[in-house]
């Protein structure tokens, strides 16, 4: 009789040791995986400002053209590049501010939506000043966005066919 409940422990205490060490082992993959996570580039805020400087200055002349599809397809590479950075750059103080282009930017969705020349010229002003108004509050005021006065590339053409 002792000796079954001697056995019955040691094989328990065998079965407890054996789940701990695939804990630990688990513990260790979970622990390579963060790491490599850790280390997997991701685009920087001033990547994605970038970006959307480019499509800030095609999108005015896609919209001065009356090229709505190219306009609608550039204000959408700026809304997303927009929540990339609420995704990608939840480190940056900055991030919190992101949000005060929204308005500026669905009246800029707004008017070419409806094809209103008048009216995109005036929303694309108010989403310009609403830039500096962010890279004011974020300390970046040194930074400063105009309308732009030529395509930034030769080799796009802004007609609307
Ligand atoms: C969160 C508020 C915010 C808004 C809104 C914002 N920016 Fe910025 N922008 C920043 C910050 C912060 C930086 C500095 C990023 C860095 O540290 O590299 C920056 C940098 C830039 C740069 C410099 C990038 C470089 O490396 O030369 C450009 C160009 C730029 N923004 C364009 C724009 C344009 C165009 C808009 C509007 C369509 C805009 N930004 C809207 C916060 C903002």
């Amino acid at each position: 009789m002792k000796c079954i409940l001697l056995l019955t422990i040691v094989i328990l205490l065998w079965a407890c040791n054996s789940s701990n060490s695939n804990t630990q082992s688990l513990q260790r993959q979970i622990d390579s995986l963060q790491a490599q996570i850790n280390k997997t580039y991701k685009p920087g805020f001033g990547e994605f400002m970038s970006g959307i400087q480019v499509h800030h200055n095609k999108l005015w002349f896609a919209g001065v053209n009356q090229n709505w599809k190219l306009a609608d397809f550039e204000i959408n590479e700026i809304k997303e590049s927009m929540d990339n950075i609420k995704m990608y750059c939840t480190d940056r103080p900055e991030t919190k501010f992101i949000g005060m282009i929204d308005s500026s930017l669905q009246s800029v969705s707004n008017a070419i939506q409806q094809k209103n020349s008048l009216q995109f010229k005036n929303s694309f002003h108010i989403l310009t000043t609403t830039c500096n108004t962010c890279h004011q509050a974020t300390g970046h005021a040194f930074n400063v966005i105009t309308i732009p006065s030529a395509p930034p590339f030769s080799n796009q053409d802004f007609s609307a066919k």
